[in-house]
């Protein structure tokens, strides 16, 4: 099966820049968001991005121009959904929602559609058994820009066929990125091994060993990280990341994933990172 037309659930941080790799790769996306401003707000951040990427003769005016033009946005999941080859959920990372999401899509879309799932921390086939195409479903992690990072974590569900794993590995590479392949199991490969590490940082703070901002700059000099765990978890959402400790922490059952209180009391707070202007850094409007 090829695929032609993707669809990219969520116009967030994750969504808008899936759909644009998608479509500076040349396929025809459809961008779905439950509101239309956010919908328009995914579109109105990947032109800034295609623009200074003109400015700064990365991209040509041409080539920019053409990758805006194969995205369209929609509010309809009917719509959005109609004779696509793929869908590639970036919802708020809830089981519920996603599960109910599928479960509609798998009335709405087409016998051959593969589904695949952007979550960080969710259980791919508990995900994929709200479907009746447990087969044709999996897990395509994407890092945080999507344009930018070059893996994608392809995640084995219990039941996808080693078909579908091989369609999304072959996209991966028309895409441009590196798939790395892996089981479903809590946090995969990536969040598995950067949960300890972030979660610790956090922990040193709370004991009160460092500010959280000399805390980053020790890891960046040390290890030349382009990001410290604080910047990192205000990049990602610490919405986000506090699912990934609970869920880690529940399946895990390790005390090393349990969530430390400053990153509780950043998300009571609703201080959830550069989403919403302030997380352990201020970021403005
Ligand atoms: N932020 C990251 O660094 C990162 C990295 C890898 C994976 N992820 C995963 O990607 C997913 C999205 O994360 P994000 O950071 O983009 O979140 P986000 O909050 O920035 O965006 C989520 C978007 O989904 C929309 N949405 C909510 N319910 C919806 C529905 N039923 N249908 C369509 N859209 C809906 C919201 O309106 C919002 O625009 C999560 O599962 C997250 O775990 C995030």
């Amino acid at each position: 099966m090829e695929i032609k037309r993707i669809c990219v659930l969520g116009a967030g941080a994750m969504g808008h820049g899936i759909a644009q790799v998608c479509a500076q790769a040349g396929y025809d996306v459809s961008l779905r968001d439950i509101e239309d401003k956010f919908v328009q707000g995914g579109i109105d951040r990947i032109r800034k991005f295609l623009d200074g990427s003109v400015e700064r003769k990365k991209m040509t005016r041409e080539k920019a121009d053409a990758t805006l033009s194969r995205i369209k946005g929609y509010v309809d999941l009917k719509e959005a959904a109609r004779d696509v080859d793929l869908v590639i959920e970036a919802i708020i990372e809830n089981m519920e929602i996603k599960k109910a999401t599928f479960k509609e899509l798998d009335a709405l879309c087409p016998a051959h559609t593969i589904f695949a799932s952007n979550t960080s921390y969710q259980c791919v086939t508990e995900i994929a058994a709200a479907t009746k195409r447990p087969d044709k479903f999996l897990g395509m992690h994407w890092f945080n820009p999507p344009p930018i990072m070059r893996g994608v974590e392809v995640i084995k569900g219990e039941k996808t066929s080693q078909e579908t794993l091989d369609i999304i590995v072959d996209l991966c590479h028309k895409l441009g990125k590196q798939p790395g392949v892996c089981k479903d199991s809590p946090g995969f490969i990536v969040n598995r091994l950067l949960q300890p590490w972030r979660n610790e940082s956090f922990r040193l703070y709370d004991e009160g060993v460092a500010s959280f901002q000399d805390i980053d700059k020790a890891l960046k000099t040390a290890y030349n990280f382009r990001m410290g765990p604080f910047e990192l978890g205000d990049l990602v959402g610490l919405e986000i990341a506090i699912v990934g400790n609970e869920t880690m922490y529940r399946e895990l059952k390790s005390d090393v994933f349990k969530p430390a209180r400053c990153h509780i009391m950043k998300v009571r707070a609703g201080d959830w990172g550069r989403k919403t202007g302030q997380g352990f850094y201020e970021y403005g409007k």
